[in-house]
């Protein structure tokens, strides 16, 4: 695996395998790689030629308070794991080569509307740092293919948006969310739970699950369903941030009426704390 730390030399290696006639496909990541990560990069693998790996932990995408400083790095171990993967090249600039006249003086992109619920209430600015460095990726690279996870579902859509409406010449792929034998979902964040918390954690998921069959049983009374799981939660140890049963589309709240739309594609999306730690999961499911 070829690593490139300055965006010359990471054209200049790109240009090259376009040359030759290889297809690209981009893995865009924070580093501290685990299986989920790794399922991208096998995704990559079968979608082009070539495969680059993005590891630049966007100081854009984190609010004042949140972990940017204590943001896991571990740069040995993900080269480790990239190169076993079969990556081809890993592009890890310095915050300096994305942003050299400082986060204050960069062009933002906004994607309006999707980016606005959920993660993006709690979290001001998240999706303008997502949706602005996510598009300096795909320049940089010019890649065929991006490869994301559906784990961070809104994400995925943000970017999904921001790639029709700037016409990116970008093939999207959103990849299953790798999970725990718990089934807490794999992410970075997760190594700042104890194992107790890990077990409360992995109610998330279960509550999702429960969610789900609900719906299924009990028909469209969303808001309801969506307070339960809210108490769930907090009996469990959690502290709920959002639960939403959302057109997966979309992402606006499902009607909440009497009338079923058989065929309707749901996404629930939630999100919670463990102490100071934050989680987010989501579950996709059919109407019948
Ligand atoms: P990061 O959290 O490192 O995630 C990188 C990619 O891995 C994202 O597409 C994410 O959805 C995916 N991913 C994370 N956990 C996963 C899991 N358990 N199963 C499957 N895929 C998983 O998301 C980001 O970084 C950043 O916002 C980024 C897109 C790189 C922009 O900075």
């Amino acid at each position: 695996m070829q690593i490139c730390f300055t965006t010359e030399s990471l054209r200049q290696a790109l240009n090259g395998e376009r040359h030759k006639g290889n297809t690209i496909a981009v893995v865009p990541t924070m580093g501290n790689l685990h299986a989920g990560h790794i399922k991208l990069v096998h995704t990559a693998n079968e979608l082009a030629d070539i495969t680059v790996a993005t590891i630049f932990v966007n100081p854009m995408q984190f609010g004042r308070n949140e972990d940017l400083d204590k943001y896991p790095r571990t740069p040995d171990a993900d080269i480790n794991k990239l190169t076993q993967a079969g990556c081809d090249y890993l592009f890890t600039p310095p915050v300096s080569e994305i942003y050299p006249d400082g986060l204050d003086r960069h062009t933002v992109v906004t994607v309006p509307g999707i980016s606005e619920r959920y993660c993006g209430a709690s979290r001001p600015g998240h999706f303008d740092g997502v949706a602005t460095v996510v598009s300096k990726l795909f320049n940089l690279v010019q890649p065929d293919h991006a490869v994301f996870g559906l784990k961070d579902y809104q994400q995925f859509q943000v970017i999904r948006k921001m790639t029709l409406d700037l016409r990116f010449p970008i093939t999207l792929t959103g990849v299953a969310t790798e999970r725990e034998p718990s089934g807490l979902a794999m992410s970075s964040r997760n190594g700042y739970l104890s194992s107790d918390e890990k077990i409360t954690a992995a109610q998330l998921y279960r509550t999702l699950q429960d969610t789900a069959k609900n719906v299924a049983a009990t028909g469209n009374h969303f808001r309801q369903l969506e307070s339960d799981a809210v108490r769930q939660l907090q009996k469990e140890g959690l502290r709920p941030d959002y639960f939403s049963i959302c057109d997966a589309h979309t992402l606006e709240p499902a009607d909440d009426d009497t009338h079923r739309h058989p065929g309707q594609k749901l996404v629930i999306l939630a999100a919670a704390y463990i102490g100071n730690t934050r989680l987010i999961d989501n579950l996709e499911l059919t109407l019948t």
